[in-house]
């Protein structure tokens, strides 16, 4: 149901859904590459705050289905499901799968994401394509999967006060240019004009996407970045806060997007990153 403006001519009051501790519960959610790095802790923090999870993965069956112990561990229910988000056919079963399952669905992590780094002039088309097809078109897929659902099932008011959530999983190369790895800051800064495009599209139906723009979080897809000292203390140049991100900081600010206590924020990208956005050279210079 859309929300008119002239549905609204006293301000609806809101109330956030849930207490503090288990903020999600009775929420579905599904979080794509959930099976590492950032996407399980999102996976694992989402499902300990009470919310039900399918656990998207590509490949790595037994690393998803670790994540779906750990969900049951803190007491909600999970599922893993093999997938490839930039295969339309493959998203459509398993959004399929996630209403035979769980009925609807409430809340979609789009995080699933590659790199695949050369310099220009060396990078060919098939990594080009690899990097904005998973990355960029993936999400679009899956945003456009839950938005049909959000839409059909509305408000549900004991379970939301919005009628879906979505959280896109961006990257401070949204904002930062990053030499070498073009197609991988094509595909963010991509993701964060998709984003709000769309969030500007479905606000009138209660339906709210925003982004999480991580900084150096320590995951597979950045071990180089910072699995020797030497590596390590270079990085560290980079971050004001002087502590590399882990997966739990990226995961407790989903929970707090993907809940009620976040209803009037859309549109909006959330940076995770230690202050890596600020500068850092200028603390000195300039
Ligand atoms: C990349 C990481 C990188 C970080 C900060 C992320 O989006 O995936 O490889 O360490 O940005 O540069």
């Amino acid at each position: 149901m859309k929300f008119k403006k002239k549905d609204n001519k006293l301000p609806e009051v809101v109330m956030p859904v849930g207490s503090l501790e288990k903020v999600l519960a009775g929420q579905k959610a599904l979080v794509t590459g959930a099976n590492s790095g950032i996407g399980k802790g999102i996976a694992v923090a989402l499902g300990q705050a009470g919310a039900d999870i399918i656990v998207n993965y590509v490949s790595d069956e037994k690393a998803a289905q670790d994540v779906v112990g750990k969900i049951k561990d803190a007491g909600s229910k999970a599922l893993g499901y093999q997938a490839d988000v930039s295969n339309e056919d493959e998203v459509k079963g398993m959004f399929q799968k996630m209403y035979r399952e769980f009925g609807t669905i409430d809340i979609l992590v789009n995080n699933a994401g590659i790199q695949k780094d050369a310099p220009i002039d060396e990078m060919t088309l098939d990594q080009w394509k690899a990097v904005i097809n998973v990355n960029l078109t993936g999400q679009f897929i899956c945003i456009r999967e839950a938005i049909k659902e959000f839409k059909r099932r509305g408000v549900v008011k004991k379970v939301s006060c919005a009628a879906g959530k979505i959280i896109c999983i961006s990257s401070v190369h949204e904002i930062i240019p990053w030499a070498g790895h073009a197609n991988y800051a094509a595909s963010k800064g991509g993701v964060m004009l998709m984003m709000k495009s769309i969030a500007q599209e479905v606000a009138p139906f209660r339906i709210r996407v925003n982004s999480i723009a991580p900084g150096a979080i320590r995951t597979p897809i950045n071990n180089k970045a910072w699995d020797t000292q030497e590596a390590y203390d270079r990085l560290m140049e980079l971050v004001p806060y002087n502590r590399i991100g882990e997966v739990d900081d990226v995961g407790r600010v989903a929970v707090w997007l993907a809940s009620d206590h976040s209803d009037y924020v859309t549109g909006t990208s959330l940076i995770v990153d230690g202050g890596m956005t600020l500068y850092p050279g200028f603390a000195t210079g300039g």
